[in-house]
């Protein structure tokens, strides 16, 4: 059975449609994502992935379609609106405010307390004051996991690549999210940082998470994915596991440039 057809499915997406111009960059993408679960999407350059992410994450909107969150159709609502209700993404280009520390860049991004308003914050309310240490605590966690600590307290811009890449995932994180949508976490890092990349998105989601991944390293999304869903053109063109995409001749077409 496809996912995406499949009620257990905790991100459904179906037949989203967007163009620019005369271009269209989704053209009726449909799948699924199963909770719990690693799922790859690959397609060849242009394919439409990031747009599709922008799309399912309320950056840009879609001309037609529907995405679904557990259920719920999310299309329409704003990327913050989005984020509380526990789906997150990273960028491929590590964004950020360049002035910021690992820590404070960190906590910028940690959950809201809900209830909690601002003027509590503003007059140092001891609730306020917890909610700021327990943040903290959450960040420097993040950070020793993420083996960010010797460079806390460096400016973001003064990272290496490889350390922008983790500190992308660990920013998805401190939202604690069921759901993470990574655009190529592991670009352009070396084989031995890919490898832990690996490991560290396997452990995530043996915590219970759910990871949509786009991604350009085949030998990484072989060894983490338990789901591959192939798109070219805008569209979904198969799905399954790793082996069996493989093997598909309609995939080896679009990674060899004759998908028309
Ligand atoms: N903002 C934009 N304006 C015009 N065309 C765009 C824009 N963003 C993406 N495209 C086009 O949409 C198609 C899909 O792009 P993209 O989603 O970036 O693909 P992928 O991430 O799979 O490489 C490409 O043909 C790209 O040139
Ligand atoms: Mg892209």
């Amino acid at each position: 059975m496809v996912a995406s057809q499949s009620s257990d499915a905790l991100l459904a997406v179906d037949g989203l449609r967007l163009s620019f111009g005369g271009l269209a960059a989704l053209d009726g993408v449909a799948f699924g994502v199963v909770p719990g679960r690693i799922t790859a999407l690959i397609g060849p350059n242009g394919a439409g992935k990031t747009t599709l992410f922008n799309a399912v994450s309320g950056l840009v909107r879609p001309q037609g379609g529907s995405v679904r969150l557990r259920g719920e159709e999310i299309l329409g609502l704003k990327p913050e609106q989005i984020t509380a209700r526990g789906m997150v993404r990273s960028f491929q280009i590590a964004r950020g405010f360049p002035k910021l520390s690992v820590f404070e860049h960190l906590m910028l991004y940690g959950q809201d307390q809900p209830g909690e308003s601002w003027t509590a914050a503003l007059l140092g309310t001891a609730a306020a004051r917890r909610r700021e240490a327990a943040l903290a605590e959450q960040a420097l966690a993040t950070a020793r996991r993420l083996r960010l600590t010797h460079v806390i307290d460096n400016q973001v811009t003064a990272l290496s690549g490889g350390q922008k890449k983790l500190l992308e995932i660990g920013r998805t994180l401190m939202a604690e999210p069921a759901l993470m949508l990574l655009d190529e976490p592991a670009a352009g890092v070396n084989p031995t940082l890919a490898e832990e990349i690996g490991d560290l998105l396997r452990a995530i989601v043996a915590e219970g998470r759910t990871i949509l991944l786009v991604e350009h390293d085949m030998a990484l999304i072989e060894r983490i994915s338990d789901h591959v869903v192939v798109m070219a053109s805008g569209r979904t063109l198969a799905e399954g596991s790793f082996a069996q995409i493989r093997e598909d001749a309609a995939v080896q077409d679009a990674y060899l440039g004759g998908a028309a």
